[in-house]
């Protein structure tokens, strides 16, 4: 068995969370790892990416079973995609909405996913799970919180949005005081990053208060980065110009000896 790291990508506003699981999940791949993608957005953009449409086999639904006790076969949720090297459990937005207002009648509400995650072996033949939350600081986000170690932060560097950043972030402290010690910030990462004042000054703004958790790879706001068309990560482009590909592969790397510096 594996020590399987799981990471909820997290941020209460757009910041490039999906982009993010995207290409970090190809790029670990690519390093040999075995990764899993849970979509845990009832938007589905991560799922819409990898082509998978308002799936019936999803993580809601999955969590709904787990929650009425009944039997599951985990394979059956997992698509495998060989194109980007990964897993992906998708999600649906009906059962994710169902899933939202059925939880809030249970007891351990916010911890569903975590023991779906611990009851089944599957899980842990995975080097790395990755979890796409949706933009809220919500019920469901608290389910990803409470189900992973490693909590990552895209935040878009502009102003107006370091309210969301520190809501965030309370809520990671929330969890962590209440459901979950072993919750860590592995690192905030800088997105949509361009030479403008503005974005100078909000990335100045997040490193004087947040300082070692900024990852030191930034993300590049760039025209070729549009994860809702193509089914490819941006990741294994090998064109020598492609940033949002060199990045991507950066933030693995550091994401790798970040985790490593934790164990
Ligand atoms: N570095 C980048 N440069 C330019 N566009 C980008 C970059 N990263 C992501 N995008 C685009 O920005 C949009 C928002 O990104 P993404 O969907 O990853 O954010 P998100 O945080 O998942 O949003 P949401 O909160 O709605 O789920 C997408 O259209 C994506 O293609
Ligand atoms: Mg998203």
């Amino acid at each position: 068995m594996k020590n399987t790291k799981i990471i909820a990508v997290a941020n209460q506003k757009s910041s490039g969370k999906t982009t993010t699981c995207v290409n970090l999940g190809a790029a670990l791949s690519l390093k040999g790892f075995k990764v899993l993608l849970i979509d845990f957005d009832p938007q589905e953009s991560l799922s819409n990416f990898f082509g998978l449409y308002n799936f019936e086999k999803n993580i809601a639904d999955l969590m709904l079973k787990h929650i009425n006790k009944q039997p599951i076969s985990i394979e059956d949720y997992i698509i495998r995609n060989e194109v980007n090297g990964i897993d992906i459990i998708p999600s649906n937005n009906a059962d994710m909405n169902l899933f939202s207002r059925v939880i809030i009648s249970k007891r351990g509400q916010e911890t569903v996913l975590r023991r779906l995650l611990a009851k089944h072996d599957t899980f842990r033949s995975y080097d790395y799970i990755l979890i796409d939350c949706n933009a809220s600081v919500d019920v469901t986000v608290d389910n990803a919180l409470s189900a992973a170690e490693y909590a990552l932060i895209p935040c878009w560097a502009a102003p107006f949005n370091f309210a969301p950043l520190t809501n965030t972030i309370g809520q990671i402290t929330d969890i962590k005081e209440e459901l979950n010690p072993d919750l860590k910030i592995i690192g905030i990462l800088l997105t949509f990053c361009e030479r403008t004042t503005n974005c100078m000054a909000a990335c100045e703004a997040v490193r004087n208060r947040f300082d070692d958790l900024i990852f030191s790879t930034t993300m590049t706001r760039t025209a070729k980065a549009d994860t809702s068309l193509k089914e490819k990560a941006a990741v294994l482009s090998n064109a020598k110009d492609n940033k949002t590909a060199i990045e991507y592969r950066a933030v693995a790397d550091e994401l790798v000896s970040r985790i490593g510096r934790c164990e």
